[in-house]
């Protein structure tokens, strides 16, 4: 890659972001489209957020994504919110636009819901009409069942270990078709037996606790059901094989991260995402971490 005068700079801020997989995904877009853009990856301690801004607005760079810890406090800094990213609460995208005389906005916006949906439909799964049993209730559960409802799902069913945040999820989504329930394998057993989709949001089974899954051991996974993992390290989890082994269908969460990096690469950069190239870049960096 060649950096020169008319390189054009995005970036990720979060805290820590050494291990993010988004500078690799980003550049072998940049690269195979012959963009002279470059993604950094760029920490930002909490409390730092406005600042930073800022800064990269006066820097003139195109824009970023936000992850862990900055997702909700970038809100307050930005000039407009997308729809779906007020609704889910969180940003994980920012243009910084500028006008014709260079001065700068801020517009936020959120590809986690549609890119979890992307992938979901790439991987063979339509949610329109589905029931859906949602293991989780953190930022990353808001977002998957923003996009469940948004694209059509007929019941979401949300199971969390500490039942209250599932409770707290649902009131603010505020959806006839939304449940919260206590995670239990008796609970979530039957609610997936009742349902064709079944997706796992929390950090069960990511690495290094490869050994954990929230699908209780010895119990075969209905083979009706699509089991979506968002953790992608490992890509083949626990949760997975387990679905794998009893003739469920599986999809990891790489899809989910690569889909959503296609969404903000086209805001942007106005170009379609070389979708494949970014996957394969995700791949190469995961086999070498
Ligand atoms: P994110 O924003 O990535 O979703 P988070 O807000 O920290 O991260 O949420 C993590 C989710 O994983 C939560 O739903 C958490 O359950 P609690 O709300 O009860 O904390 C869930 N989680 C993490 N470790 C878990 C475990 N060992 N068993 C069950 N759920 C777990």
């Amino acid at each position: 890659m060649r950096i020169d005068g008319r390189t054009q700079l995005v970036g990720v801020i979060g805290w820590p972001v050494e291990h993010s997989l988004s500078p690799a995904m980003h550049n072998a877009a940049f690269a195979a489209l012959g963009l002279n853009w470059c993604y950094v990856p760029l920490a930002v301690a909490p409390g730092q957020v406005e600042v930073a801004l800022c800064g990269l607005a006066a820097l003139g760079f195109r824009g970023v994504n936000v992850t862990v810890p900055h997702k909700q406090s970038v809100l307050a800094v930005l000039d407009s919110i997308a729809p779906d990213a007020a609704a889910i609460g969180a940003v994980n995208t920012i243009l910084i636009a500028r006008d014709e005389n260079g001065v700068a906005s801020l517009h936020g916006y959120n590809t986690d819901a549609q890119g979890f949906i992307g992938a979901l439909r790439r991987g063979g799964c339509e949610p329109q009409g589905k029931r859906v049993v949602v293991v989780g209730a953190g930022g990353a559960a808001r977002a998957v069942v923003h996009g469940l409802l948004e694209a059509g799902a007929s019941r979401v069913t949300v199971l969390n270990r500490t039942l209250e945040r599932a409770c707290k999820l649902v009131s603010e989504l505020g959806d006839s078709r939304l449940e919260a329930q206590e995670l239990t394998p008796e609970l979530l057993l039957r609610a997936a037996d009742a349902a064709e989709l079944l997706v796992n949001t929390t950090t069960v089974g990511m690495w290094p606790n490869v050994q954990e899954s929230i699908w209780p051991a010895g119990v075969a996974v209905p083979p009706h059901l699509t089991v979506f993992d968002l953790v992608y390290n490992p890509l083949e989890t626990l949760l997975l094989r387990q679905a794998r082994e009893s003739g469920a269908r599986a999809i990891d969460g790489l899809g989910m991260l690569v889909e959503q990096g296609a969404l903000a690469f086209e805001i942007w950069t106005g170009r379609s995402a070389p979708v494949e190239v970014m996957r394969t870049a995700c791949e190469q960096e995961l086999h070498r971490a």
